[in-house]
């Protein structure tokens, strides 16, 4: 008999650490991290590249069937193909964060990514971040997770992880970008981002890493040993 798969649901918004303390907790319990966010990256690039406004919904359908995405792990980080080519390294700009929510409004977006989420998660003990894992995409996970922090701690997160890898962007540049974008995510019509109703709401405001993964740890195991 297959064992029982666990699923784990990370939700949130930019900059809450969402995916750094996932792919620990992945590590720490030996489940495949998967990052949805990546996957509209991917579908976002995608669009941008064949020059289609990512709120064009009728056009944006349109290409749709000549994407195929998939996902691989080599060397235990997560690399997401558009047509076979590896475009990993091109996904987690500042632009490409515009149009992966842009695209992520749509219906047909939401629509076309939906049964490969769950499919991984029949597949695989997951853990899952995004916006809607713990309400649209896995609304049985084992464990819901609803991770934020205050605005302009987030912002100062996402300043310097992007600072890191050479981004010029002023912190009130970034700023200003995470709350359109938490604006653009959370007002949206169809997958929201919100809260599940059974989710455990975890503020990193005041916590470091350690501290964020030891919480989140304590929340998991309050749940799968209930
Ligand atoms: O987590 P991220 O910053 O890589 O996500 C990029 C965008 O993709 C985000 O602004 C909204 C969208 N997204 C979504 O709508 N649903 C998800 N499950 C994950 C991401």
């Amino acid at each position: 008999m297959d064992e029982k798969k666990i699923s784990i649901a990370i939700d949130g918004p930019g900059g809450a650490g969402k995916s750094t303390l996932a792919k620990k907790l992945a590590e720490r319990l030996g489940c495949v991290y998967v990052d949805t966010g990546a996957i509209y990256r991917t579908v976002g690039l995608y669009v941008r590249r064949r020059e289609v406004s990512p709120s064009d919904a009728e056009a944006v359908e349109r290409l749709l069937p000549s994407l195929d995405i998939s996902l691989a792990y080599v060397d235990g980080k997560q690399r997401m193909y558009a047509n076979g080519e590896d475009v990993t390294d091109f996904l987690r700009t500042p632009e490409m964060s515009m149009y992966a929510s842009a695209v992520s409004a749509l219906p047909c977006v939401r629509a076309f990514l939906l049964e490969s989420q769950r499919s991984l998660a029949r597949r695989y003990s997951v853990i899952m971040d995004g916006r809607d894992i713990g309400t649209v995409v896995l609304p049985d996970a084992d464990v819901k997770i609803f991770l934020t922090a205050d605005e302009r701690e987030r912002a100062r997160r996402r300043w310097l992880e992007l600072r890191e890898k050479g981004g010029e962007d002023t912190f009130e540049q970034v700023l200003a970008d995470l709350k359109k974008r938490d604006a653009a995510d959370s007002s949206r019509a169809v997958a929201p981002l919100a809260a599940a109703e059974d989710a455990v709401t975890l503020d990193t405001t005041e916590l470091d890493l350690d501290e964020s993964l030891e919480a989140m740890l304590a929340i998991i195991d309050g749940k799968l040993n209930k």
